[in-house]
């Protein structure tokens, strides 16, 4: 899947040298599973997981969305019919399966289902049938038992509201030439697709799935399988469509997507990856029309061919579908066959949209196509094994989007935007290992928060290993290390005694880290260096006074971690200090240009964290990077240019940029014009933009988090946001619900700039004010929220002083 805010150019990217077979993965897939189960006394319904003694083979689902309002209700609704096949293990009078917001039409005897099996076994009478709302359970209770080894079919009929909520089988609105057009989609994962249809919904849990949809004339319906027939249906005097498709492999529920749309195509059709195959792309008509979809349409051939050759594995599948939607709650999602993005992430319009946008595309692509195998066809157990599944993904996407696009040296980028973006969560004593019990983690809330930062993009070092570096035979204990325990280290070398140490970094050091590590917060480093330009053998770091390497270096320099293949920070003496950044005067092309970004990054945290005699160098250290490092900056001009105009401007002018935002066809146009809205410095246009994002009619609701982000961002709106957010914090969480707002960016972007007592009280006290409500998949950003707001006002107590007086020798003021 692919994250929900993309704020860097790279999308999702992990650190790396070198390939790394995928043995390494299957290792590190058994490492991770962890856990057991303790014994309780609860009711099975009351438990968070299925009991596992009923296995379902395969499903027959036919679904029919209403693309107009019900007359009477006024809402959207859908109605299905579902069967699905199950074999008992156990004998069992109880049957669970997943059910969420589904109304049921009764059945014989007034029951929710019926149960039938082949002729001649004997099938027990049900006893009662009810909806367990807390753990979204379809509970039967049967007369008898079923019998071991036998096979059953449960067979049921609901409505569900197609409501614009983002989850399950949802609704999704745009206009097209003053129209309003509706498209019926999906997004199953993680825990949706019981709100869509009865099922065993757990990802292991997996089945075929036969699936016909029926839908209006004049519309097209897709599924993960190709469509095989589309036959014309009359339904109460109403002429419909009615689509059935190929039955899909046998995986998880939450890869299952359809979709009912009148949109457009491009497709390339052929015996292009060895065997005859479709890839198609869909979106509105108009931005087929206008070129949109073409460079998406031109990448994928060849980074399908780059997976089939990397896995060694076709492509399993007879045709790859990626559809454009108006209304996406995640960046991404690898629907099986059919993968679904945010318009912004794959569309591209050679008009408007900036490098960065082609970029993000190509990575994104990248990444839900590496899922077709890793994934989809090899599944995590349970979401405790999300960082595996993301980070492999995103590891792999990057060789992919190289692939597609050689000369764009993406790798070099990866740096600056996933792994300084890990680091900066990680170094938190409120961070947390990658891998956990499987038993912590069981509520829908609980699963959303795996999909967060260190998930993504952590993993980098685990598949950063060169097949080339003597790597230890104890791969075992080296990856233990990584992603049992939380954190990172900072390396220290200092070359006038060669003595080369570790330690737990923490952007607080004072801070009491209160999760106990069996490993002692000790990693083990693969230290790669360079030595006056040229690169020497690794070595591995185990303990935390480490080896005494001979790094005396007399006037020259040392520089560890050469292209940022270790997972670490790095320290040196005053002195290399020195000499490295003497070196980036005199002839900065010796250091890799990874590591010019990454010694920039570290100094500025090492100083942040108050490592000694850093500080007055940091402020050298500013100079240097405007000299140098001005890569680091991407312009963007549009994105600039608008920001300044409003803020420039008065209301004539948003107005005006509102407007446009309006008859925006092309998405990433529109996310820049959003953006920019933000920008103002009239408190009352704000205020006023702010209100909008609780109205999906103005601001989509997949855009809230990112509008109400950037109006925190804007020195003018970041208390004004504050303030909206706690007023609505309670609407927001009920009504909007976990599919709507992503609170966890939420909490991050709006306390992002926090750096005073009298903010720190503020955030306290939502946490006091809100404890009841709670903070679902925000829960973790409250307390990151917490802790960098501490580091923040201390950093300011210490440098307040010595940064005014380098300000007013700069200003000379
Ligand atoms: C591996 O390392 C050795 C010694 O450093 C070098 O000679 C060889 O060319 C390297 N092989 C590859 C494939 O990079
Ligand atoms: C860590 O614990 C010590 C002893 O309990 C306490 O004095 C100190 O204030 C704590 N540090 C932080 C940052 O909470
Ligand atoms: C570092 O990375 C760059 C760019 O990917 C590459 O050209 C260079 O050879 C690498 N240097 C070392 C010492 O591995
Ligand atoms: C907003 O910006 C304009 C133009 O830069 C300036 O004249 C005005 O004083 C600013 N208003 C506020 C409230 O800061
Ligand atoms: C801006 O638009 C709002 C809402 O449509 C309107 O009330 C206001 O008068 C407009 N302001 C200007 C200066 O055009
Ligand atoms: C924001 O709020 C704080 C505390 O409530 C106040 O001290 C500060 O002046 C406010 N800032 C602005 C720009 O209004
Ligand atoms: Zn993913």
């Amino acid at each position: 899947m692919g994250e929900r805010c993309k704020v860097s150019w790279l999308y999702v990217l992990c650190v790396v040298l070198a390939l790394v077979s995928v043995a390494t993965i299957v290792t590190l897939w058994t490492i991770a599973i962890t856990g057991g189960k303790g014994g309780d006394v609860t009711a099975p319904w009351d438990r968070d997981r299925l009991p596992g003694y009923l296995v379902p083979e395969f499903y027959n689902i036919t679904l029919w969305p209403r693309l107009k309002p019900n007359p009477n209700s006024n809402l959207y609704i859908f109605t299905g019919w579902s069967a699905v096949q199950f074999e008992c293990l156990e004998a069992t009078d109880l049957i669970l399966i997943h059910s969420n917001k589904l109304n049921y039409t009764e059945m014989k005897d007034e029951h929710f289902v019926s149960l039938t099996s082949e002729e001649g076994v004997s099938v027990p009478n049900i006893k009662s049938t009810w909806l367990q709302l807390q753990t979204q359970y379809l509970v039967i209770q049967l007369m008898g038992k079923l019998t071991p080894g036998q096979k059953y079919q449960l067979h049921a009929q609901f409505t569900g509201e197609l409501a614009d909520d983002l989850a399950g089988f949802y609704r999704s609105e745009y206009k097209e030439d003053g129209v309003t057009k509706i498209v019926a989609t999906s997004q199953m994962h993680p825990t949706n697709a019981r709100k869509t249809f009865p099922c065993f919904d757990e990802p292991a849990i997996k089945a075929v799935f036969h699936l016909t949809l029926i839908h209006p004339t004049g519309t097209i319906a897709l599924s993960n399988g190709m469509e095989m027939e589309t036959a014309t249906i009359t339904v109460d005097g109403e002429t419909l469509l009615q689509t059935t498709f190929e039955a899909t492999e046998k995986m998880s529920t939450y890869l299952l997507a359809i979709i009912v749309s009148d949109y457009a195509h491009l497709r390339v059709s052929g015996n292009q990856i060895g065997h005859w195959f479709h890839i198609r792309i869909w979106a509105r008509k108009k931005a087929i029309k206008e070129g949109q979809g073409n460079y998406a349409l031109n990448v994928t051939g060849p980074i399908l061919d780059f997976f089939q050759a990397y896995y060694n594995i076709s492509y399993p599948l007879r045709k790859s579908d990626q559809i454009a939607l108006p209304d996406f709650y995640f960046g991404a999602m690898e629907n099986w066959g059919l993968v679904t993005y945010r318009e912004t992430n794959l569309l591209y319009d050679p008009e408007t949209s900036s490098n960065s946008n082609k970029e993000t595309t190509v990575t994104i692509i990248a990444h839900e196509l590496a899922h077709m195998w890793f994934g989809n066809l090899v599944t995590l157990r349970w979401w405790n094994e999300v960082w595996l599944n993301e980070g492999f993904a995103s590891y792999v996407s990057y060789l992919g989007a190289d692939y597609a696009e050689p000369d764009w040296n993406v790798k070099d980028l990866i740096v600056l935007d996933d792994v300084q973006k890990v680091f900066a969560v990680d170094a938190l004593v409120s961070s947390h290992p990658l891998t956990s019990k499987e038993d912590s983690i069981n509520l829908p809330g609980q699963i959303m928060e795996q999909f967060d930062t260190i998930s993504y993009s952590k993993i980098s070092l685990s598949y950063l290993q060169d097949n080339n570096v003597s790597l230890p035979r104890q791969v075992d204990a080296i990856m233990n290390r990584w992603v049992r325990q939380m954190g990172f280290p900072v390396v220290t070398i200092d070359t006038s005694t060669g003595i080369v140490s570790q330690n737990h970094f923490l952007l607080v050091p004072e801070s009491n880290v209160t999760v106990e590590s069996p490993y002692k917060y000790e990693w083990m480093i693969p230290v790669r260096w360079m030595k006056d330009g040229a690169t020497k053998d690794i070595w591995w770091l185990l303990e935390k006074k480490g080896l005494n390497v001979d790094m005396r270096t007399g006037p020259s320099w040392v520089l560890a971690n050469i292209n940022v293949t270790g997972y670490y920070r790095v320290n040196y003496d005053l002195g290399n200090w020195e000499r490295l950044f003497s070196q980036f005067n005199t002839d900065h092309q010796v250091i890799p240009l990874i590591n010019r970004a990454q010694l920039v990054d570290d100094a500025f945290n090492l100083a942040s964290a108050n490592y000694k005699y850093l500080l007055c160098l940091q402020i050298h250290i500013r100079e240097q990077v405007l000299v140098h490092f001005t890569f680091i900056i991407h312009p963007n001009l549009r994105s600039a240019v608008y920001c300044s105009a409003v803020a420039a401007g008065g209301e004539a002018e948003w107005n005006f940029t509102w407007s446009q935002l309006q008859d925006a066809t092309v998405a990433s146009e529109a996310n820049k014009l959003m953006l920019a809205l933000a920008c103002s410095n009239n408190t009352q246009l704000l205020e006023r933009y702010l209100e909008f994002t609780l109205d999906p009619a103005k601001i989509r609701k997949q855009d809230a988090t990112a509008v109400i982000t950037a109006v925190a961002n804007n020195r003018a709106g970041q208390n004004l946001t504050w303030q909206f957010v706690t007023k609505n914090w309670e609407h927001m969480f009920t009504e909007y619900g976990v599919g709507s707002f992503s609170f966890a960016s939420l909490i991050s972007g709006v306390t992002a700039r926090f750096s005073t007592p009298q903010e720190l009280q503020q955030l306290l006290d939502f946490e006091e004010e809100h404890k009841d409500a709670g903070f679902g998949s925000a829960a973790l950003a409250v307390d990151q929220a917490l802790e960098r707001t501490q580091a923040n006002i201390k950093w300011v107590q210490r440098n307040k002083q010595d940064v005014l007086q380098w300000f007013r020798s700069q200003t000379g003021n």
